[in-house]
Formats: C-alpha cells, sequence, structure tokens
C-alpha cells in the first residue's frame, strides 16, 4: 500500500466524489481527532498517515460514499448544542426539527410543573434538548425498543431527567400532558425521496399511501391525553403544513399555527387544546 500523506488522502476521497467537508470529518474519526479540529489537517497536511489511520479512512469513506449517514460513522449528531449518541437503531435527528423544540420551548415560558410528552423519540433528541433546556422531566415513548435503549443511553449521558415508556402512539399513555411534542413519520411510503434514506430505519420514515397515517393518528387522540389549555405540536413534511392544519381544526383544536423551518418551509404545526 503507498503511504499517503494527510493532503493526499483527502484529495483522493474528494476525488473519489466525497464532499471537502465530509472528507475532513472521516479523517479526523480516523485519526481519533475532534471534529473542531479541522485546521489540524490544514497544519499538518504533509504528515504521513499510520497504515491503520489510512485503512479505517479508506473504509470509512466507501461506507460514506455508498450513502451512509456521517452521524453513524461517527456515532454521534448535534442537535441543539447537545451531542447525541445515534445508530443505525434511530433516525439521524436533523436541525429542522430545532424549530419543534424552540416552538415548544416558546410555549413552555413561564409554565411550572408542565408534564410533557414527546411521542416517537428515536434517539431522544426533542425530549432531553426540552429537558436540558427547562431543567424538567420529559416522558418520551417510541414504539421501538431499540431506539428507546438509544434515548435512555442518551438521556443518561446528558444528564437529562427523561422517563422512557414503550408505546404504540398512546397506547401506554395514562396521564394528561400540557404539551405533546411529535416528529413521528411522515413519509408516503412510495415517496422517492426514501432511496437516499435507506440506512435509516423504515419505521421512523413512513406513514402510509400519503404519509399522514400517523399524524391522523396522533391528532385524533391527542386531546384524550392532554390538559384543557395544552398544546399539540407536529413536525411534517414540507408540502403537508395545510392538511395537517386542517386536520387539527377539525378535531377542534384552536389557535390552530405552523412554524418556519431554517429554510423558511412551513415545518411544524400544531394547535391548543381549549376544551
Ligand atoms: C421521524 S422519527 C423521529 C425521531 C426523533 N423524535 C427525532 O426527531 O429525531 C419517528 C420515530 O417514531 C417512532 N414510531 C414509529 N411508529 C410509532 C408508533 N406507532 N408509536 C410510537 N412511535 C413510533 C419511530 O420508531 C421513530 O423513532
Amino acid at each position: 500500500m503507498t503511504v499517503l500523506t494527510v493532503k493526499e488522502a483527502l484529495v483522493a476521497a474528494q476525488a473519489c466524489g466525497l464532499a471537502r467537508i465530509d472528507a475532513q470529518l472521516l479523517m479526523l474519526h480516523a485519526l481519533n481527532k475532534p471534529d473542531t479540529d479541522r485546521a489540524w489537517l490544514v497544519a499538518h497536511d504533509q504528515d504521513l498517515l499510520d497504515a491503520k489511520v489510512q485503512d479505517e479512512f479508506q473504509a470509512i469513506s466507501l461506507r460514506s460514499r455508498a450513502g451512509e449517514p456521517l452521524a453513524y460513522i461517527t456515532g454521534y449528531k448535534e442537535f441543539f448544542g447537545l451531542r447525541f449518541a445515534v445508530d443505525k437503531r434511530v433516525l439521524v435527528p436533523r436541525p429542522d426539527t430545532e424549530t419543534l423544540v424552540n416552538w415548544a420551548l416558546d410555549v413552555l415560558r413561564g409554565i411550572n410543573n408542565a408534564q410533557i410528552l414527546d411521542l416517537g423519540t428515536g434517539s431522544g433528541a426533542v425530549a432531553i434538548a426540552i429537558a436540558n433546556y427547562l431543567k424538567c422531566t420529559v416522558t418520551a415513548t417510541d414504539i421501538s425498543s431499540d431506539a428507546l435503549a438509544v434515548a435512555s443511553g442518551n438521556a443518561l449521558r446528558l444528564a437529562a431527567s427523561v422517563k422512557c415508556v414503550q408505546s404504540s402512539w398512546f397506547d401506554n399513555i395514562e396521564t394528561r400532558s400540557y404539551l405533546i411534542v411529535s416528529n413521528p413519520p411522515y413519509i408516503a411510503d412510495a415517496d422517492p425521496h426514501l432511496v437516499a434514506l435507506v440506512h435509516e430505519p423504515i419505521n421512523a420514515l413512513t406513514a402510509g399511501r400519503d404519509g399522514l397515517r400517523d399524524i391522523q393518528q396522533i391528532v385524533e387522540h391527542a386531546p384524550d391525553h392532554l390538559i384543557a389549555g395544552g398544546w399539540l405540536m407536529l413536525e411534517h413534511g414540507y408540502n403537508q403544513s395545510t392538511e395537517v392544519r386542517e386536520l387539527l381544526a377539525k378535531r377542534g383544536f384552536s389557535h390552530v399555527q405552523s412554524r418556519l423551518d431554517l429554510t423558511g418551509i412551513e415545518r411544524c404545526s400544531g394547535g391548543q387544546w381549549a376544551n
């Protein structure tokens, strides 16, 4: 094997189709350095790579080029300023989901001891972000025991007060909450975008022919699990806001509204249960 310098290995990876930033992050991972050390790569670009590091870099570059999310390769993803451990048992938390967390924090401002429920918690990203920011307890559910194992590991590592409950939506939930948040599956079964998401759990992604099956179920049953004046907030697809607002209004929610994601798309919708 030809021994490469840091720079040569990075250039070769980019020539094979990796983005520069991904190649750098993978190199730092292979070198066992933090992802904040990109300046090190520049300062040391003529260093010869250790054979083991070079092998590892080539192997993980191949995985990345095959479409595996960087977060599964490095084993973590930053969300709301926190570092979450992730693997193929859970969806990689997306920056757009911070919209849901920010909206939840707005609604919870000035409310003490609110019961909060995160449905379909996955890695625990939403529940843990809220619990850590507000120093409160959040109940987090998922149908997947694998996902709950990841979520409870993250809660422990990040010292967040999160109670994990295995449940299909509200099946095992007996309490009423002031806030129910959820980023449920919302992609249509035949959506062409799924091709790019094959590494992530399909149960975290798809929700029937129109992608609205799970949102419909949550909207239908949420009123039985909200206190008067409580809120339901849902993340949904880029083109689903009108339909989700209609579902909420039809079910009797008031103050039905949407929130924009980082790219200006209506990404979350919700309403207040006033009855
Ligand atoms: C889009 S992922 C969201 C994960 C996480 N909340 C996030 O924002 O990164 C949807 C989650 O819902 C869970 N899920 C799917 N069907 C469910 C059901 N019937 N009841 C509860 N959770 C479910 C999946 O296992 C997955 O973790």
